[in-house]
Formats: structure tokens, C-alpha cells, sequence
């Protein structure tokens, strides 16, 4: 299945929706569910690329981030932690002015895979509904609205040297115990 948008949206450019785009983007806005469901590709290990239709503890778990200040989940292997992650904090970024959001992960790789996720739900996106790049790097990826997210190889928590508005640590588990 093919997608008619080109790879990232550029930056504060002057913009004419229809009204019909305008409610999309509130229902977007407001719900990150919707947004997932409705707006974002993932790409299944056999099945190639993929609507992002959420199983509903996948959709239990964004309702868990979305809603709490802390949390912590404990799931098998392979269940979607990583895409529905990267749904929400890519949801989180575009939709939010001036957040910078860390993933973070005791192996440089597992970070990279949420991100690799994000990019990925990103460059399928339809420009009405998607923020424009300021900077889109392997390491970070930075919105026009002033929102950034980056990740980081991370091994305790005392390695967290500045604020972020969102943090995701993905296999806690694996961290020092210190
Ligand atoms: N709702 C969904 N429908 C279909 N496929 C999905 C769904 N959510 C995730 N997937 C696919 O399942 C595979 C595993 O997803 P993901 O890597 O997010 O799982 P994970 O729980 O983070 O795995 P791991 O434990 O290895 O870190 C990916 O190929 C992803 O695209
Ligand atoms: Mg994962």
C-alpha cells in the first residue's frame, strides 16, 4: 500500500485546511487514541506496513500514560510496547508546544527502535495533521512547535542530568541497581 506524502513537512509554512481537516485535527488533538488509530501506519513483521489498529491492552496502556503522572507497566515480549509508545509520544510531541521528551533505554539500541517507530508513524502522516521539522536527525527529532524528542542510552537514573517533561525508560528491569 502506498502513501502520497512526501517524508517530512517543512517547518512554519502558512497553511489552508478545509473545514473538515480542522475537525480532524481537533479529534486529533484531543485524543491520542484517535490520532493512532485513525492516522498512524506501523509495519508488522509479515504483514508489511499496517493501519495502527490498537489491541485494547495497548490501548489500556496509552490511557495509562495519558492519564497518570508515573507509570510503570509489566508486559511479555513482542506485545507493542514500543509502538504504542512511540504513537503516544509522538502524539505527545506534535500536539504540545515547547515539550522535550526522553526516551530512554539501558541499551543504545532499544531506544532507537521507539524511535524508529516514531519516524516511521511520522513520515506516513498526512501534512494536515502532522507538525513540521525543524530538525530531523537520527538522534532527535525537533517540531516547529517547539517540541523536541530525543533518546538516549541510559544505565541508572542518576544519568538524567536535565528536566524533561516526559521520560520513557523502556527495560527497566535491566537497569543497575543503584
Ligand atoms: N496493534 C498492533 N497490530 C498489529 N501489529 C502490531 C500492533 N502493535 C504492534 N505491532 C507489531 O508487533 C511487533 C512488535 O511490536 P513492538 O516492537 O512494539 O513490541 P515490544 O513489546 O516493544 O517488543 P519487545 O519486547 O521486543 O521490546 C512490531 O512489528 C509491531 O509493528
Ligand atoms: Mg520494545
Amino acid at each position: 500500500m502506498a502513501v502520497d506524502t512526501r517524508l517530512t513537512k517543512t517547518p512554519h509554512k502558512t497553511e489552508k485546511y478545509t473545514e473538515d481537516q480542522l475537525m480532524e485535527l481537533a479529534k486529533c488533538a484531543n485524543d491520542p487514541k484517535y490520532f493512532m488509530t485513525e492516522h498512524c501506519y506501523i509495519q508488522h513483521p509479515t504483514k508489511g506496513r499496517m493501519r495502527f489498529a490498537l489491541f485494547d491492552y495497548q490501548r489500556d496502556l496509552v490511557d495509562n500514560y495519558h492519564n497518570n503522572r508515573f507509570s510503570i507497566a509489566m508486559l511479555a515480549r513482542q506485545m507493542g510496547k514500543s509502538t504504542a509508545a512511540a504513537g503516544y509520544l509522538l502524539w505527545y510531541a506534535m500536539f504540545h508546544a515547547d515539550q522535550t521528551i526522553l526516551i530512554a533505554a539501558h541499551k543504545y539500541s532499544g531506544a532507537q527502535e521507539i524511535m524508529q517507530r516514531i519516524r516511521f508513524a511520522y513520515e506516513t502522516l498526512p501534512d494536515y495533521i502532522r507538525a513540521g521539522v525543524t530538525a530531523y536527525n537520527k538522534g532527535s527529532l525537533e517540531f516547529d512547535n517547539g517540541s523536541r524528542i530525543i533518546h538516549k542510552q541510559l544505565l541508572k537514573i542518576q544519568d538524567v542530568v536535565c528536566l524533561y517533561h516526559l521520560l520513557t525508560w523502556t527495560s527497566l528491569h535491566l537497569l543497575e541497581e543503584r
